[in-house]
């Protein structure tokens, strides 16, 4: 018995996003995306890199599937690429690209592998970007078409479906942080993409519901612990809007039924809050069977009036940083893990994302020996199961990535993946930091070195 154990039937996993890692990105009559578009802009992406060909999963999944097999996965996340299904986003799907969503879906399930499918993880097909994109409402009802379409192909099939990945960076960084597609640096704007984004999910998890399937439906957040930087009235204030900012605005709609009352008197006097029409808020917090959390670091919030809208910075404190810069703090998942359980009536959790990214060197005898993430993992698993054990409904972990891949505005300078890809050859290399998991996966838990 290992000294770390997981419960019995715990969601063991791996997660990638379509236009991360498939490539293909203009074929069997495949549309553009936002990323497509915006990837292809000079100097939005460091080196300029773009998905063109990314880990060209789109031919090799073959290859890939049988590498999760070798792994011993039990369950394998992956997105689907709307403009694959639906070119320009609506109206009549192309056959090739949902007929790809099912070779993989079938090939998984053939080699004992369920399949966890989030529907919308960032690549909007572009036509409905030039509709206004998630700050236009019809793109609300577009998703829920385009989700429909899904369900009725594959929802025999999927056990878990995630409808979006991360709204807070959907909305927020992409409408008004302007670093990912499409690029926009308007707050009013962020907000109404926000309340679209919630509304979309609130409408498929109905719809979903409405077909009877068997499976179970949730929404992925990007959730992260907020520390006070001091002991200061400031800060602990600014922690709160920190949290208020980038957690509860999009954790309480969908668990609550309501905007944070904090956040919403904030803004009130400093913005333009979205239209609220009546029974939103009802479609948007629809009963979830899990949240699913996407966690990589800790934050620590400092009072800082120059940072419009919410007034507050972020600072680094010394921990060991990855190759992202994000804080090595695994203590933090438990404060969250249990912050969440306590605040959200005790609801399932899954772990959708969490992994590291770190320099990878292939050694002379063709392995990759990434100790530094491995460590990560064994830090950050023990914590987690320190949260089960006292009594966090934690069902699930799915490991950011399966394989390096295209890491946003960052291109392939970052490597998550616990598989290397080399990007010249697309050659696969199951990293030290992969085997490890294997065993994890294998023996249920791990013991303590
Ligand atoms: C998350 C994204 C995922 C990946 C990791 C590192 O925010 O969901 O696609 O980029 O970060």
């Amino acid at each position: 018995m290992p000294d770390i154990r997981f419960p019995n039937n715990f969601i063991w996993g791996a997660a990638t996003a379509s236009y991360q890692i498939e490539g293909a990105h203009a074929e069997d009559g495949k549309g553009e995306s936002i990323w497509d578009h915006f990837s292809h802009i000079p100097g939005k992406i460091t080196s300029n890199d773009n998905g063109d060909i990314a880990c060209d999963h789109y031919h090799r999944y073959e290859e890939d599937v049988k590498i999760m097999k070798d792994l011993g996965l039990k369950y394998y996340r992956f997105s689907i690429s709307w403009s694959r299904i639906f070119p320009d986003g609506k109206g009549s799907p192309n056959q090739k690209g949902i007929d790809f969503y099912k070779r993989l879906t079938n090939l998984l399930l053939e080699n004992g592998i369920k399949p966890a499918i989030t529907l919308y993880h960032w690549d909007l097909p572009q036509q409905l970007q030039y509709r206004g994109g998630w700050g236009n409402r019809d793109t609300a009802d577009y998703f829920e078409q385009y989700a429909g379409y899904i369900f009725n192909q594959l929802g025999e099939y999927v056990p878990m479906w995630i409808t979006h990945n991360e709204p807070h960076i959907s909305s927020i960084i992409s409408y008004w942080d302007g670093r990912h597609a499409p690029g926009y640096t308007d707050f009013p704007l962020a907000l109404r993409a926000c309340h679209h984004l919630l509304l979309s999910h609130g409408k498929a998890v109905q719809l979903y519901r409405s077909l009877g399937y068997k499976g179970e439906i949730g929404i992925t957040l990007d959730l992260n612990p907020m520390y006070p930087a001091s002991d200061t009235d400031k800060d602990k204030k600014a922690t709160i809007r920190a949290d208020g900012y980038e957690n509860r605005w999009f954790a309480d709609p969908v668990l609550k039924g309501k905007y944070p009352e904090d956040m919403v008197k904030w803004y009130e006097s400093r913005t333009t809050l979205p239209e609220i029409k009546p029974g939103d808020m009802e479609t948007i917090s629809t009963p979830i069977d899990f949240l699913g959390i996407n966690h990589y670091m800790p934050h620590t919030i400092k009072h800082d009036p120059s940072v419009w809208p919410a007034n507050y910075a972020k600072l680094l404190t010394g921990r060991p940083l990855t190759n992202m810069d994000w804080e090595i703090y695994p203590e933090g998942s438990y404060d969250l893990l249990t912050r969440l359980h306590r605040d959200y009536n005790g609801i399932k959790l899954i772990i959708t994302e969490n992994g590291a990214a770190f320099t990878d060197i292939v050694n002379r005898k063709g392995e990759v020996d990434d100790d530094n993430r491995l460590d990560y993992l064994y830090g950050y698993l023990q914590q987690m199961n320190r949260a089960i054990k006292d009594g966090v409904n934690l069902a699930g972990y799915f490991v950011w990535s399966l394989m390096d891949n295209f890491e946003w505005g960052h291109g392939y300078s970052k490597r998550f993946g616990i598989v290397y890809i080399d990007f010249k050859t697309r050659q696969r290399i199951i990293k030290k930091s992969g085997h490890w998991y294997a065993n994890v996966i294998k023996n249920n838990g791990f013991d303590l070195v």
